[in-house]
């Protein structure tokens, strides 16, 4: 291997991705199994892979047909850096046809499950029951490879399902080891990895937040970080994280907006000052906020204010402080993620994108000139959550459902006055106590109020009322790109509509939100 190799650095996979809808999953089975992955695309320079303490390269799948003009491809260069390379269904063709196989499009095309006869019972295949059910989904397929490859598992209509190359160290697969679909995938990734790569498997959560710590305090020198905190889980761990790396060089922000949840900023206080002992600022605004919002009911515009106003407080705070200690912030941070890194660099576009937007406050590095700080751009969310785990933040904050940057504003439909967010504010706290109360918190991925603008007719007692209308919303979700509406008994939506009718002055009425999205999104603004 060349002697530029970060030897020092974690063991690290690197994923060729040709596009597969399962390249994510392959790196996160990776990092499960206890070595460091990282999605690269296929026209990566090989300079740059040394630049890691390389232990094995997987080429993912991929849509592409290998004959096909255009179709991606990678440097013939990776077979000579001294790792196993795996290839993966378009992965595997693309190697074997590099390596002077043929590839065709298959007769008999293969979607779906088959079962697979294991030739030899070692290396990829330690442990692997000799005939095992796996996921295919692919039209082409490798149809010869002359005498230099060993067959390791066929199936009835792929005589080359497993394949080994006699001298270098690749292995390709058609099907996929890496979906659940195929009950031994996991064992034949961490065979690739332990058996064949020889890792050692020492990538921990801990290490990474030690690692992270060491690369923050170089980076950062005596300098200071300033830092957006949201109440959400990615800023609460960049913001822990931080902190534990440089203590009272970093200085974090609230934004009170007036459009939070009851006891928000105390929640936020609590755990951040009291609890971690982190310079945190609270920059009480929530009148500028719903000075601006009113008479405001488009819920773009609501959208587009509550950003503005959002740079422009936190500016002025930030400028306060630097005036207040003589000295001037050099670095941001912020939580983006790493299904954000992969999304930006592989330039797809749409909501993700959109949503990434608000999230990141888009602009502000920008404007006012830092350098940013991401200590979580290599992290998928669920390892977010391991992180702020280690860093000893409490369950309760890592586990939270998200919150939309606007707030409340866009829950409580058309124009927004203080009572009205008085009464979603309790209407809220109340289906959230329910809901926790019935064990469904970590069942479901969001549930919120939302406030009508509507009054609808009731009885109460003798008399005649003409009150709100509230929508619950309870939804689950992998991604928030797409979502379904939670099931939830009966019986605690009937304890939620009579604790909030009962209690909660201005409502008479409570429905349930059955839409999925699509078409209908999460949120209701
Ligand atoms: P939708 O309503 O688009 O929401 O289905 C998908 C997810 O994104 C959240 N969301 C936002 N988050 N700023 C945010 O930080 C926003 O402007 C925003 N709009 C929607 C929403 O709560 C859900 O989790």
């Amino acid at each position: 291997m060349s002697e530029s190799t970060n030897k020092s650095g974690p063991e690290t996979v690197l994923i060729i991705d040709f596009g597969s809808q399962y390249a994510q999953l392959i790196a996160r089975r990776v990092r499960e199994a206890g070595a460091f992955s990282l999605l690269v695309a296929p026209d990566t320079p090989i300079e740059a892979f040394n630049e890691h303490n390389l232990v094995g390269i997987i080429l993912s799948g991929g849509p592409s047909s290998v004959n096909e003009e255009g179709a991606p491809r990678c440097s013939e260069e990776i077979f000579n850096l001294g790792v196993p390379v795996l290839g993966i269904c378009y992965g595997m063709q693309l190697a074997c046809s590099l390596l002077g196989g043929k590839v065709e499009g298959a007769h008999a095309r293969e979607y779906g499950r088959s079962s697979l006869q294991v030739v030899k019972n070692e290396g990829l295949f330690r442990g692997i029951p000799a005939d095992t059910a796996v996921w295919m989904s692919h039209g082409d397929q490798v149809e010869s490879l002359g005498d230099t490859f060993d067959v390791l598992a066929t199936t009835s209509t792929c005589p080359m399902a497993a394949v080994a190359h006699k001298t270098i160290p690749f292995y390709g697969v058609q099907f996929h080891p890496e979906v659940t679909h195929t009950p031994h995938g996991v064992e034949l990734l961490r065979n690739f990895l332990y058996e064949i790569c020889n890792i050692k498997g020492t990538w921990r959560m801990t290490d990474f937040m030690e690692q992270q710590c060491k690369l923050i305090k170089e980076k950062v020198g005596d300098k200071k970080v300033l830092c957006g905190l949201s109440g959400g889980v990615d800023s609460s761990v960049v913001a822990a994280l931080i902190h534990k790396a440089i203590g009272h060089q970093l200085v974090c922000v609230f934004v009170d907006n007036g459009l939070l949840r009851k006891n928000e900023k105390e929640f936020v206080e609590t755990t951040f000052r009291d609890h971690f002992d982190i310079d945190l600022r609270v920059a009480d605004a929530a009148y500028t906020f719903l000075t601006d919002l009113e008479g405001v009911t488009e819920p773009q515009l609501k959208r587009t204010k509550i950003g503005h106003q959002f740079i422009e407080i936190f500016k002025e705070s930030a400028s306060e402080i630097e005036k207040e200690s003589g000295e001037g912030f050099d670095y941001l941070a912020q939580g983006t993620l790493y299904p954000d890194v992969i999304e930006s660099g592989h330039g797809y576009s749409g909501e993700a994108a959109n949503i990434k937007l608000h999230h990141n406050v888009g602009g502000l590095p920008e404007e006012l000139g830092f350098d940013l700080i991401e200590p979580l751009r290599d992290l998928f969310k669920d390892e977010v959550r391991k992180l702020g785990e280690v860093l000893g933040l409490p369950d309760g904050l890592i586990w939270r459902h998200p919150f939309p940057g606007p707030g409340l504003a866009v829950r409580c439909l058309g124009d927004i006055t203080e009572e009205k967010l008085r009464v979603l504010r309790d209407c809220d706290e109340i289906l959230l106590e329910e809901i926790v109360a019935a064990n469904l918190y970590r069942h479901t991925d969001q549930v919120f109020a939302v406030l009508l603008p509507v009054q609808s007719v009731g009885v109460m007692g003798d008399g005649r009322t003409y009150e709100s209308v509230v929508a619950i919303r309870a939804v689950e979700t992998q991604d928030f790109m797409t979502a379904d509406w939670a099931r939830i008994p009966y019986d605690v939506l009937a304890t939620v509509s009579n604790r909030i009718i009962n209690e909660v002055r201005g409502v008479n009425r409570v429905v349930y939100d059955i839409s999925s999205k699509p078409p209908a999104t999460i949120e209701w603004e």
